[in-house]
């Protein structure tokens, strides 16, 4: 796309802000960085940095469904510093639920998979999660699901956590008589179980999985149909904030939505693989609390604490 030559400055993109009313807003780690939940691909803070630095050659193996199917324990091992908190969410939460209040918020597509566009008060019906998140999970075997809360101790204590459903099942089987013993409804979903000698089967809970998208799966449908079907026509101005843009779909928005609209890009760090009109760099909180005040609004620099 080529860039809008009359949009260049911090005040041009505070006048965006007030004029325009669909706006589109793209976010990715760097809006919950403040709140102490590292991003992925920053030098030495970001997460998957870290893993490299401690010997993971390919740090998104953690986030591969076809890694987690046969070694859940990988995930389990290194996913409690990318847990979040829920307790509070930061400025640039605060903007976005702001954009919202405003009437002034089309949608937010988060690639961020900690929940705090919910917490922050964005609808849902505005917001995509395009990686899913934590906010629920489902066990591999039996498709129970549960709050994703119900899986942060054993992610703390850096344990593979299974499913409650099926161990119940598993002792209700294994306290039935004998004579009576049904194939375990745990078991229902594993081809392996289809041989006919059960008694020789030590039956096995499911593993839990938060739902977040893995690097193998599909992102939810709703993604692809809300973009294509409602946003990329409506939208006046889209914000990207807080992203390297380096992950597919997501990486490709910016360049699908009308050339008129105006891109602005909020972050520490230039991309030069997208055009934007505008880049804005720096610490996000920092650059939308001084773009809300340069739009006459009021928007507070600090970390907003759950109701
Ligand atoms: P990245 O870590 O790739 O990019 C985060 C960007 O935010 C970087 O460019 C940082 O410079 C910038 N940043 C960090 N803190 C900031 C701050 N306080 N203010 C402004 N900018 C800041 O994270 P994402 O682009 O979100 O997938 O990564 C995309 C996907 O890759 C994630 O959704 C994740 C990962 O694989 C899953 O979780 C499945």
């Amino acid at each position: 796309r080529q860039k809008l030559l009359q949009y260049n400055t911090i005040d041009d993109a505070a006048k965006l802000l007030r004029e325009r009313k669909n706006i589109m807003v793209i976010t990715g780690a760097g809006i919950s960085t403040s709140l102490g939940i590292p991003d992925f691909r920053s030098k030495d803070t970001g997460f998957y940095d870290k893993l490299l630095t401690i010997g993971y050659t390919d740090p998104e193996m953690v986030f591969d469904i076809h890694e987690f199917e046969s070694n859940p324990g990988l995930f389990y091992s290194l996913a409690a510093d990318i847990l979040p908190g829920f307790k509070q969410y930061s400025p640039t939460h605060g903007f976005i639920r702001l954009l919202q209040d405003k009437g002034k918020l089309q949608t937010n597509y988060t690639q961020n998979i900690d929940n705090l566009e919910e917490l922050a008060g964005v609808e849902k019906s505005r917001l995509i999660q395009c990686h899913g998140s934590f906010a629920t999970a489902t066990c591999r075997k039996c498709g129970h699901k549960v709050a994703g809360t119900e899986i942060f101790d054993d992610i703390r204590a850096k344990q593979i956590s299974y499913c409650v459903r099926c161990k119940i099942e598993i002792a209700n089987e294994q306290a039935a008589p004998k004579q009576n013993k049904r194939k375990p409804a745990a078991r229902r979903y594993d081809s392996s179980d289809d041989d006919d000698d059960e008694d020789d089967d030590i039956p096995q809970p499911g593993v839990m999985k938060p739902d977040i998208t893995f690097f193998g799966e599909q992102l939810p449908n709703h993604f692809f149909d809300t973009f294509t079907d409602r946003d990329a026509k409506n939208v006046d101005l889209v914000l990207v904030i807080g992203t390297s843009l380096k992950v597919s779909p997501v990486s490709e928005m910016p360049n699908f939505l009308p050339k008129e609209v105006p891109h602005i890009y909020i972050s520490r760090e230039p991309v030069t693989h997208v055009n934007f009109d505008i880049q804005l760099l720096g610490n996000c909180d920092d650059v939308v609390v001084e773009l809300a005040r340069r739009a006459g609004w009021e928007l507070k620099h600090e970390m907003i604490p759950k109701d």
